[in-house]
């Protein structure tokens, strides 16, 4: 009999089960649930936010102080729930956490990094992905490491045999227990040459952190590049790291003895300014996201404009004697008229995010035409769809490689490429969040959307979105708790 799906650390293609997406709840839930926003829909997101550091950067670059031998220092910190997590697991590794001098801002003093107790780490269990970056830092701190049951959105199986792979590879053993994973590092951890299958965020990040203090020279093959990895390898540096990026998706690490503490003001989240770009499209409306950066953006606003949205680039000014200067930013807007149907196919960096294809999707089911979208990252990420259909949304998904080149998962039986027929009226619905995307782009809908819908299990939007229901407001839009 084949392990069950739920078991994070088993991987095999044989054992991956189809996820199930929530179904509608039916009254008793519904009048048990009080988790839950009433969105009136059907107004134009009107307005300015302002993102703050990237939920997928700051909770590593929170995991790296560990390295140092002195405190560091981090800013522009969303008030998020991973951030909570990641605090909260420091903590009872004895990594004295406050707040800083401005708000956001985090003092994490690696100096008494202590051994926690089982029992105490896996109050955590289950709530976030980062514990699995724990691994290498608290080798090198205490020798040993125990990680929990993870968390992270229910977007597919979410392997970590690269991760565990990796760690080998440094020469640390792993011990799988039904509580979670025990590691050891008895020899030591060495540099080592290593290639991954994919080019996985989370394994890339987990060799950066484990590779800056093994003795010697790793490679890394076929690494993921994205935004937040060149960030972290910043964070890395000023640490004391020495890391070259080659050309070609290698990475080459020097290890050092001895690293310090940071001082770092992380990259916007580009997911996050992303989401309210989609957000002013699908809802005809104009909305400003400060701080949102070009350069991280670059694929996604080639699709937005693809799409028939426009914006435009503010430039940040620094102060200067008799002007305050100018926070850059972009501000994102429907201009009228009918969207335009387009083809796109998520891919690691510098390819369209698939972070960033829930949220698009709402807007394309205004578009005239049939897109296509083609979801190469995880193989279960159209679910749902569902929930935009039952809104009015014509949204049908397939298991081939649709539109673009053939992936990973085509020729395996997930419906991992959708096709979407527009422009077609959303209508208000009852909606239960599945994960954190797609939970956003529920939201979206129901904004776009003729009358009042009811949004369940928002709660999940506060893992990622910093003060959503705020910003929200600031919008103009007509949202309200029961
Ligand atoms: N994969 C494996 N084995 C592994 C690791 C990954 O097969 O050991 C596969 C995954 O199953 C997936 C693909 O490789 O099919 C890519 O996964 P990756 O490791 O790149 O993802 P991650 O590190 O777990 C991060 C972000 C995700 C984001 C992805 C892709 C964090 C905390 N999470 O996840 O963000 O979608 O990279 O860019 O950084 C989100 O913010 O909502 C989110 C899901």
């Amino acid at each position: 009999m084949g392990v069950p799906v739920t078991d994070p650390y088993h991987r095999g293609s044989q054992d991956i089960q189809p996820h199930r997406y929530p179904a509608p709840l039916d009254a008793l839930e519904v009048a048990l649930t009080d988790d839950v926003l009433v969105v009136h829909g059907g107004t134009p997101l009107e307005g300015r936010i302002r993102v703050r550091g990237a939920k997928n950067l700051v909770s590593k670059a929170m995991v790296a102080a560990l390295l140092g031998d002195s405190p560091s220092r981090l800013y522009d910190l969303p008030k998020i729930r991973d951030v909570e997590v990641v605090r909260g697991l420091l903590g009872v590794h004895g990594v004295k956490v406050t707040d800083g001098d401005e708000d956001g801002a985090l003092v994490l003093d690696p100096a008494n990094v202590e051994s926690a107790s089982t029992d105490q780490i896996n109050v955590h269990a289950g709530s976030s992905r980062i514990p699995i970056l724990f691994c290498g830092p608290l080798l090198h701190r205490l020798g040993h490491a125990f990680i929990p049951d993870l968390g992270g959105c229910h977007i597919g199986p979410r392997p970590i045999d690269f991760h565990l792979q990796a760690l080998r590879e440094f020469g640390a053993t792993v011990d799988k227990q039904p509580e979670g994973l025990h590691l050891s590092a008895p020899n030591g951890l060495h540099g080592t040459k290593f290639a991954l299958p994919y080019p996985s965020v989370g394994a890339t990040e987990q060799v950066l952190l484990t590779a800056v203090m093994a003795e010697g020279v790793t490679e890394l093959r076929n690494a993921a590049v994205e935004p937040e990895i060149v960030d972290l390898i910043c964070v890395l540096q000023k640490m004391g790291a020495i890391i070259k990026v080659h050309t070609d998706r290698v990475i080459e690490i020097q290890g050092v003895p001895k690293l310090h503490g940071y001082s770092h003001r992380p990259i916007p989240d580009r997911i996050e300014a992303a989401s309210w770009a989609a957000a002013a499209l699908a809802t005809r409306g104009h909305v400003e996201v400060l701080g949102a950066e070009q350069a991280d953006m670059m694929t996604f606003l080639n699709i937005f404009r693809s799409v028939g949205g426009e914006y435009e680039v503010t430039d940040a000014r620094p102060p200067r004697l008799n002007d305050p200067g100018q926070e850059g930013g972009i501000r994102f807007w429907h201009p009228g008229g009918e969207l335009k149907s387009v083809a796109l196919e998520t891919d690691v960096h510098p390819g369209f995010m698939t972070d960033w294809q829930q949220p698009l999707v709402v807007a394309l089911t205004q578009a005239r035409g049939l897109s296509i979208v083609h979801e190469t990252v995880y193989e279960q990420r159209l679910g749902y769809t569902e929930a935009l259909n039952s809104m009015g949304a014509n949204i049908q998904i397939y298991r081939d490689c649709l539109g673009g080149t053939p992936c990973r998962f085509g020729r395996r039986d997930f419906k991992h490429s959708a096709v979407i027929a527009g422009p077609s009226k959303l209508h208000a619905a009852d909606l239960v969040i599945p994960d954190l995307r797609a939970g956003f782009s529920h939201l979206i809908a129901a904004l776009a959307a003729e009358g009042t819908s009811r949004v369940y299990g928002v709660d999940l939007i506060n893992r990622g979105y910093e003060d959503f229901e705020a910003k929200l407001a600031d919008l103009g839009a007509h949202v309200e708790r029961p």
